[in-house]
């Protein structure tokens, strides 16, 4: 670079952020693709392994935040995340954001942006873009490349009719990131959306328009929890055979929210009615939500709801969990609202189809 030219954090580029996953993956046999180790790769390395095909002129600055399997994902480094992301938006030479995450997690983590930055990117018109692989980066036929490649493009072609915001694009398609969610533990294809739109930038009218409801329902950010601030919300199924002290052992424990993931409609098994009549009444915040993994849960649908319970809408348990947790935290910075109130915003976002 000569003396005169700007470091590129000081021109307009695009900021990839690594986090891990199996798009930095390494098989220990090319071979055998699936059995390997997430996060082995830089997501610097990535790049270089793209550069000939970035589009001229395109600047690129990246920075690892972290290099895990997403299994491992944790509230501090989801604190991070957001941080850096809510920096990055503010930052005028930042033009769009992709980043590198494995697709266990994604699913959290694309809600988890859509509600702390997700107004603030569509304000700013800058695109946040999560973007992973199925195969490890040494795997034959790896999906990683093309998936890197395409999320950068999404995220620094032109704003016409794609408005800022909080996407993911894989497999050579984009949706909103609160939408993406792995519904197959291997098939290329695993982390699936429900509204297909092309990587090429053959937008959907229909999904565009299902994106701008979604945009226009969500009118203000929610307060990004610091690392130790994030309330202890757990997940649990109903099944056959339930117990009631599957619900028990958390009365007294310090948990400050539990989500149900019922069965079919999202009904839990009678078993836990007790024990969930006093966690209600110990004041600890119940959300109900379906196992069947798609599609809404209602309120009072198939029996009335608990006192104070909520049901999900579209969101799915993990969904509903970060949810659950920015809605406690909201309620604990702002409290003229409850926990309830901000939930409730939350689960009724539009589905996009
Ligand atoms: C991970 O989530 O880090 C591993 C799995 C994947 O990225 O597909």
């Amino acid at each position: 670079m000569s003396p005169n030219q700007a470091k590129p954090e000081n021109s307009p580029h695009i900021l990839v952020l690594g986090m891990g996953g199996t798009i930095a993956g390494l098989a220990a046999k090319p071979e055998n693709p699936l059995q390997y180790e997430a996060g082995q790769v830089t997501v610097s390395s990535l790049l270089a392994h793209i550069e000939s095909a970035i589009p001229e002129g395109l600047k690129l600055v990246s920075h690892q935040i972290a290099n895990i399997n997403s299994r491992n994902l944790t509230e501090p480094l989801l604190s991070l995340l957001g941080k850096t992301v809510q920096e990055a938006l503010a930052n005028n030479w930042v033009k769009g954001l992709v980043i590198t995450h494995g697709t266990d997690t994604i699913e959290e983590t694309g809600l988890f942006l859509q509600l702390i930055c997700g107004k603030s990117a569509q304000e700013l018109g800058k695109r946040i873009i999560l973007t992973g692989a199925m195969l490890p980066a040494n795997a034959a036929g790896a999906d990683g490349p093309s998936n890197l490649l395409d999320a950068i493009r999404w995220a620094s072609t032109p704003l016409d009719n794609c408005p800022g915001g909080v996407y993911a694009v894989m497999d050579g398609r984009a949706c909103l990131a609160m939408d993406l969610s792995k519904r197959h533990p291997t098939a290329l294809n695993a982390p699936l959306q429900s509204s297909p739109s092309s990587s090429a930038g053959l937008i959907n009218p229909s999904w565009l328009s299902g994106v701008k409801a979604v945009q226009a329902a969500w009118n203000e950010d929610l307060p990004l929890p610091k690392g130790d601030e994030w309330p202890w919300v757990e997940i649990l199924t109903s099944h056959a055979g339930a117990r009631p002290q599957t619900v028990a052992q958390w009365l007294g424990s310090g948990v400050k929210g539990l989500v149900l993931a019922g069965s079919g409609m999202g009904g839990f098994h009678d078993a836990w009615q007790t024990p969930l009549a006093e966690a209600a009444s110990q004041g600890i915040a119940l959300v109900r939500t379906s196992r069947t993994g798609a599609g809404s849960t209602y309120p009072n649908i198939p029996e009335k709801d608990l006192e104070g319970c909520l049901a999900s809408g579209t969101l799915t348990a993990p969904r509903a969990r970060i949810a659950l947790q920015l809605a406690l935290n909201a309620a604990k910075v702002d409290k003229s609202l409850t926990w309830q109130d901000f939930f409730a915003r939350i689960a009724v976002l539009p589905e996009i189809r």
